[in-house]
């Protein structure tokens, strides 16, 4: 997987800059080509020699230097890498790359790539967890970045917390990831995952069982794929790693939360099970047992695949209990869908709650495709593939 492929290291300014020279020598010895950037805080660390008697190449320093063996550096640096990884990450790097900075040659070279970019932060607790930090790193995941979480545990400032930079074999995995799969890479996905819940008052809703496990599966696929994804969940599963997180509860929410990222999505796929009445009236207070029992008066909910337009493959679900192929195929054409996944719920040990799920993919052009019981990580890798099938450039607004 990393033999013969050129990877562009870029280090930056933090304590565990010299971990990146175990992982600049592990790659060459996997048989990599490394060409290492060093930011000028990351020289206060560690010296490009280290880097240039590990990776037997020349180590680029600075936008300014004349150098015998790259052209023009940053150029030449983007076109040839087949992957940017940037180990460690501080906040000051991720917060440049997040707005489109380039004032040095890693920011100017990431801005210059086509090759999908993975960033490793390594920094104190409080600066990864600060909001603005938490912020950048959304915006890249959402323009495609992989992102390798970092570790808890001690940290050089002498705090416990996050920060850590990731282990060796962690980003070795995630580098093999992005360079193997990546079919995907250069896709924006919005998926939506859970059922959605409206509110009564302050502690009852109206809900239903959808746990979010086949959109938890729709979205860590997309990411394997090199997909950057948006996910906007009612679900209470821990987010997963490496992708944009967006929590929601009602269908209003989840509407408006879609409507801002399907903005310069590519697919949207609606695996939420959103509920189709909300209580006219949410009570501010508790409803005490003691009132007389009242009628809940029921209103609709805002359809969001009917809300949201736009240039992007819309993928819907059909969870049904009866005639399941026809109303599926009622709501391919009423939803104006590319696809619709048709989903008995009636069959046993598929559906709400499971790890496995049994469903038909009909796609607008009549094909329909009718997988057995599966894992929902398989049966997500079986509708990618479908979507992937459809020629974007061909796709009109909705
Ligand atoms: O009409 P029904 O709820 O069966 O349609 C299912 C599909 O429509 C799902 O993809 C679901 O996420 C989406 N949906 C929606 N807005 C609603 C209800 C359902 O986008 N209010």
């Amino acid at each position: 997987m990393l033999k013969d492929r050129t990877i562009v290291l870029g280090v930056t300014g933090s304590i565990a800059a010299y971990k990146a020279a175990e992982l600049a020598s592990y790659l060459t010895k996997a048989g990599a080509q490394v060409d290492v950037i060093l930011t000028d805080a990351a020289q206060k660390f560690i010296t490009p020699l280290t880097f240039r008697s590990l990776t037997h190449r020349p180590v680029a320093v600075g936008m300014w230097e004349l150098s015998e063996s790259f052209s023009s550096q940053h150029i030449s640096l983007a076109q040839a890498a087949d992957a940017v990884v940037i180990a460690p990450a501080t906040a000051d790097i991720i917060a440049k790359l997040a707005y489109g900075l380039a004032d040095d040659l890693l920011s100017t070279t990431v801005l210059a790539t086509k090759a999908p970019v993975i960033v490793v932060p390594a920094m104190n607790t409080n600066m990864y967890e600060n909001p603005v930090t938490q912020e950048n790193i959304g915006r890249l995941v959402a323009r495609g970045f992989t992102f390798v979480e970092p570790a808890t545990g001690r940290l050089a400032c002498d705090t416990v917390g996050k920060g850590r930079m990731a282990s060796q074999n962690e980003i070795v995995d995630t580098i093999g990831r992005v360079l193997g799969a990546g079919d995907m890479v250069g896709l924006r996905v919005v998926v939506t995952a859970g059922g959605t819940r409206e509110a009564i008052d302050p502690v009852r809703f109206i809900g239903n069982r959808s746990s979010g496990k086949m959109g938890y599966a729709m979205a860590e696929t997309a990411r394997d794929r090199g997909a950057g994804v948006v996910l906007v969940s009612t679900s209470t599963l821990p987010a997963p790693a490496g992708v944009e997180f967006i929590a929601v509860e009602s269908a209003a929410e989840m509407l408006e939360a879609v409507l801002e990222a399907v903005r310069d999505a590519d697919v949207l796929v609606m695996a939420a099970a959103v509920a189709d009445f909300k209580p006219k009236v949410t009570a501010k207070s508790k409803i005490k047992k003691s009132v007389p029992v009242q009628n809940l008066e029921l209103e609709r909910t805002p359809d969001i695949l009917s809300e949201v337009k736009g240039k992007f493959i819309r993928v819907g679900f059909a969870a049904e209990s009866e005639n399941l192929l026809s109303n599926a195929r009622g709501k391919l054409s009423e939803k104006k869908l590319d696809i619709v996944i048709a989903n008995d719920v009636t069959v046993e040990g598929a559906g709400f709650g499971s790890d496995n799920n049994k469903v038909t993919i009909i796609s607008r052009d009549g094909s329909e495709d009718d997988l057995p019981l599966m894992p929902k990580l398989e049966v997500a890798d079986k509708i990618w593939d479908r979507v992937l099938s459809f020629e974007f450039g061909t796709l009109v607004d909705s």
